[in-house]
């Protein structure tokens, strides 16, 4: 077996034990769940693999630093220290605190879509598309056709497709474009990063019709590991060094601390424009709290702001992505389809070609995320037509263009014996997959309702 990883730079202080139920207690289980795995108990999944947002393990420097959280109203002390990091690591003069991702989307996109019909992205994550809409433009994805294919190699899946983005200029209108979006690394692709040079390319497209360019920073360290790896210019360059050569191009960022910055909950919006970070303050202050803590207690920021240094560090971005590598070796070996290259923060597997009997409408990535409950008790989530619902106006099934089941790896929490369970599992359900069966739903609610819908099994 090929292995390609980097071993853990760190040891376990502090353990959380897991509750191992047997065959017979899952099946009922998931049974009383309405076969959606959001309606489980956390306690009854062995390896959750939900997501990778806010679940990762903090380090004992950020547990230290959560006592000496300082929780004053303006002011705080930890206030100006992730300042200090943000507008160091970045490079951006003004920085707001917020709780998390979609409160940055919902403080600073109607600033920018105000007037504006459009916002073009890579691809918009599900809560940006919302904020998009909510602040009554359209959200458009520009992604390279590369990403399509899920058999194919291609370094940089995640770019937007420049050529594209232009004909889309000429065609809506600049005036009618509120912003252009990369989202790195592209989630919805696949977890696919995002080259340098994509990034300075779309800027300058963005900047030349005098578009403003944000990025969606989520997964920034990640993406700026596989720039070090893949992109020329930038082999032997530190990772401070790429994130820094990325962010130079934005004028604009959002950020969901959950993921790269390893917090449980956290979210920053970066900006270089004095006039808008003006608005941004208002905002926040409005919905999200006072300007200093931003929707965020003390020990939080504390924590968050030792989580960006953390979140940048080459032998734990190493080790991280070298999880991603081991898993997607074991799983290309035993011929389980996936997403190629694997990407940064999870393994989405090609529900599609593993289990070609099941048509969408029958849920093939839903029917797989079940089976890995019911194999090992595996949580993963369906990122396919499940999730995508029903056309708004017919009320019919939409079709997605991928099906996949997700296998999101939370930050620093499991082990490399516990990759090898999801391995194994899957090995498992591939044997037997022609007998796997479809599922039809019988209670849903009109939107989002893939979190808490009832299915049966077919
Ligand atoms: N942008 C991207 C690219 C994301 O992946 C997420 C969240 C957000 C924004 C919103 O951030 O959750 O802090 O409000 N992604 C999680 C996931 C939920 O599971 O992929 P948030």
């Amino acid at each position: 077996m090929k292995r390609i990883y980097f071993p853990e730079p760190f040891r376990i202080k502090s353990v959380e034990p897991l509750r191992m139920l047997t065959n017979k207690e899952r099946e009922q289980k998931i049974a009383e769940a309405g076969y959606n795995v959001f309606r489980l108990a956390a306690s009854d999944v062995y390896i959750d693999l939900l997501t990778d947002s806010g679940t990762g393990a903090m380090s004992s420097a950020q547990w230290a630093g959560v006592m000496l959280g300082d929780e004053s109203y303006a002011g705080a002390d930890c206030y100006y220290k992730v300042q200090e990091a943000a507008q160091r690591i970045f490079g951006l003069p003004y920085i707001q605190l917020v709780h998390q991702g979609r409160a940055a989307e919902k403080v600073l996109l109607p600033i920018l879509l105000q007037g504006k019909k459009y916002a073009i992205a890579n691809m918009h994550f599900d809560t940006t598309r919302a904020h998009v809409e909510i602040a009554g433009a359209r959200a458009i994805d520009c992604v390279v056709p590369e990403a399509l294919d899920t058999t194919s190699y291609y370094d940089f899946k995640g770019n937007m497709d420049c050529a594209r983005l232009e004909e889309y200029i000429h065609k809506l209108g600049a005036e009618n474009i509120g912003v252009v979006i990369m989202t790195i690394t592209n989630n919805s692709a696949g977890g696919q990063p995002v080259s340098v040079a994509n990034i300075r390319e779309t800027a300058a497209i963005a900047h030349k019709h005098g578009i403003p360019f944000m990025i969606d920073a989520a997964r920034y360290a990640e993406n700026s590991y596989f720039v070090q790896q893949r992109e020329e210019e930038f082999k032997g360059k530190s990772i401070a060094e790429i994130v820094k050569a990325s962010f130079d191009c934005c004028d604009v960022f959002t950020m969901s601390a959950k993921k790269d910055a390893i917090v449980n909950m956290g979210g920053l919006i970066g900006c270089r424009d004095k006039a808008i970070f003006e608005l941004i303050k208002q905002r926040t202050i409005s919905f999200e709290g006072f300007i200093t803590y931003g929707g965020m207690s003390g020990r939080d920021i504390e924590a968050l702001a030792r989580g960006l240094d953390e979140g940048i560090d080459e032998n734990y971005l190493k080790y991280r992505i070298g999880q991603m590598q081991y898993l997607a070796a074991r799983l290309e070996e035993g011929g389980i389809p996936f997403q190629t290259p694997v990407g940064g923060h999870a393994v989405f597997v090609d529900a599609k070609k593993l289990l070609p009997h099941i048509p969408y409408y029958e849920f093939p990535a839903q029917a797989l995320a079940i089976e890995l409950y019911r194999e090992a008790g595996i949580r993963a989530c369906d990122i396919g037509s499940y999730m995508l619902g029903n056309d708004p106006d017919t009320g019919k099934q939409l079709e997605a263009e991928f099906e996949f089941t997700r296998l999101a790896i939370p930050r620093r929490v499991y082990t490399q014996s516990h990759l090898d369970v999801i391995a194994d599992a899957l090995l498992n359900i591939k044997e037997r997959a022609a007998e796997i069966k479809g599922f039809k739903i019988v209670e849903e609610p009109p939107i989002l309702r893939h979190f808490t819908a009832k299915l049966m099994p077919l």
